[in-house]
């Protein structure tokens, strides 16, 4: 079976300095694969440059057997890939509502977007209650859930989520990485990249060590959340 998401050796630049040295991994439909690694080690980047926001210097992308080299950043989220990005990016005038609404902006299927609007408000009750306020009123974590359910309106094949816990306090995380569990369980492929190395490599089906710019380590989650090295490294264990 071809994997959803195959990413080889691919090698992203900003002018001369290299930020992702030529990296290879698989995402498989049904999966959740994390990026893990320290601040700088070329995350962001790769899930821009997968994003078709920035391009690459080398290697290939192949999304649903598809290569994704040369498509453009609106025709990628319409082959069925969605992007959560750092930092959340919401719009903090419009409302709760629309900013859903927004995640749709490919579709015209009305009463299908309707029905995923629900859906979101099911997982995000915090969503529905408060879905005619501005946005910019909500708290992080529930900025990071407008996030969330923003990217799962285009209904993606594969969502990639940047740094969800980030900022968050640790209830708020907890509610987070549940969510993520349960986007799983429901069949939901999922690239997570996170810092809380701890939280993702407990939900993770595969994992990958970044490291300026490579990946160092490669295992299934609970190997990496038992290994000695990553332990230290990442887990603050001496
Ligand atoms: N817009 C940019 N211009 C130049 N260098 C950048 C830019 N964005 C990121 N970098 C550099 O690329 C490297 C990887 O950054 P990034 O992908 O954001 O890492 P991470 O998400 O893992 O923290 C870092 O050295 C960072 O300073
Ligand atoms: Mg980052």
């Amino acid at each position: 079976m071809t994997a959803l998401l195959e990413v080889e050796d691919l090698r992203v630049a900003y002018g001369k300095i290299e930020a992702v040295k030529g990296i290879s991994f698989t995402v498989e439909a049904g999966q959740v694969v994390t990026l893990i690694g320290t601040n700088g080690a070329g995350k962001t980047t790769t899930l821009r440059t997968l994003s078709g926001l920035l391009k690459p210097s080398g290697g290939r992308i192949t999304f649903d057997g598809k290569p994704l080299s040369d498509i453009p950043a609106h025709k990628i989220v319409a082959l069925g890939l969605a992007h959560s990005p750092e930092g959340r990016h919401i719009f903090p005038r419009l409302t709760i509502a629309e900013n859903l609404q927004l995640g749709a902006f490919l579709r015209s299927d009305k009463a299908g977007i309707e029905k995923d609007v629900q859906r979101a408000y099911e997982l995000f009750p915090i969503l529905g209650e408060r879905r005619k306020q501005a946005a910019g009123t909500l708290s992080g974590g529930e900025q990071q859930m407008l996030a969330m359910g923003r990217a799962l309106m285009s209904q993606p094949k594969l969502l990639m989520l940047d740094e969800p816990s980030m900022g968050l306090s640790p209830i708020m995380m907890q509610k987070i990485m549940a969510t993520i569990v349960e986007l799983k369980a429901q069949g939901t492929t999922i690239l997570l990249v996170e810092q809380n190395a701890q939280a993702a490599l407990s939900l993770a089906d595969h994992a990958h060590v970044m490291e300026v710019g490579e990946i160092k380590l490669s295992g299934s989650g609970q190997d990496l959340l038992h290994d000695e090295n990553v332990r230290k490294t990442y887990l603050g264990e001496d």
